[in-house]
C-alpha cells in the first residue's frame, strides 16, 4: 500500500516504540501535503497533547503570526515536530526519545519533499546538523544533502530559526524572530518559491 500522510497518522496511533506514548497522545505534523516550506519544532506541549495537533498553543499562535508576517498562511506550509509525544511537564526531550521518534519525521520529510526546512530551535536544528548552534545559525540558509533511501540523495535548504516559545520568555528574541522571518521571505522570493 502506498504510504500517505493519513496512513502515517494511523500507523503512529498504533506505535508504542517511544516510552512517552504511554502517557501522551500522538501528534503528527499537519498542513499542505505539497508544501514547499516545512517547519519543525521540538515536541508537543499541553495544548497540542490535548488536541492531537502541532503548534496550537501559545507558541503556535506566535508561529501563525510570524508566518502571516511574510504573507504566507499556516495552511500553505507543513508543521511538525521532532518528537511526536508531549514530554512530562514539557521537559526537554531526551536524546533517546528524539532517536526513537526520528523515523516518523524522516517519513514526513520524504512524503512532503519540502524545498526549505525551517528547524525551530536547537532540538530540531540538531536533527540536521549535530554540531551547529542555533544562536549562530539562525536566520541563514544552509544546504544539506540528505539520503532519500535506495541509494539516492537530494539537496534541501535548512533555514534555522529560534523556537517561537523562546520569545514568549525573552522579549528580545521576539524581534530576532520577525527579522529571521524577513530573511526567510527574501530567500524564498529569490528562489521564486511563492505561497
Ligand atoms: N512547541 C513545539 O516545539 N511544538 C509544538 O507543537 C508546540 C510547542
Amino acid at each position: 500500500m502506498e504510504l500517505t500522510l493519513p496512513l502515517l497518522q494511523e500507523k503512529l496511533k498504533e506505535w508504542n516504540g517511544c516510552a512517552l506514548s504511554r502517557n501522551a497522545k500522538p501528534v503528527l505534523g499537519e498542513g499542505n501535503p505539497n508544501a514547499a516550506v516545512m517547519f519543525i519544532g521540538e515536541a508537543p506541549g499541553e495544548k497540542e497533547d490535548e488536541l492531537g495537533r502541532p503548534f496550537v498553543g501559545a507558541a503556535g499562535k506566535f508561529l501563525d503570526e510570524l508566518i502571516a508576517s511574510i504573507g504566507w498562511k499556516r495552511s500553505q506550509v507543513y508543521i511538525s515536530n521532532v518528537v511526536k509525544y508531549r514530554p512530562p511537564q514539557n521537559r526537554d526531550p531526551t536524546p533517546e526519545e528524539k532517536e526513537q521518534c526520528m523515523p516518523w519525521l524522516k517519513l514526513e520529510i520524504a512524503l512532503i519533499k519540502p524545498k526549505v526546512i525551517v528547524p525551530l530551535g536547537r532540538h530540531s536544528l540538531g536533527h540536521f546538523f549535530t554540531k551547529m548552534s542555533i544562536s549562530t545559525a539562525h536566520g541563514n540558509a544552509q544546504k544539506l544533502t540528505h539520503s532519500t533511501g535506495s541509494g539516492q540523495t537530494d539537496d534541501v535548504t535548512i533555514f534555522p530559526i529560534y523556537h517561537p516559545a523562546a520569545a514568549l520568555h525573552n522579549g528580545n528574541l521576539r524581534q530576532a524572530l520577525f527579522d529571521d522571518f524577513q530573511n526567510l521571505k527574501k530567500h524564498l522570493e529569490e528562489r521564486g518559491i511563492a505561497p
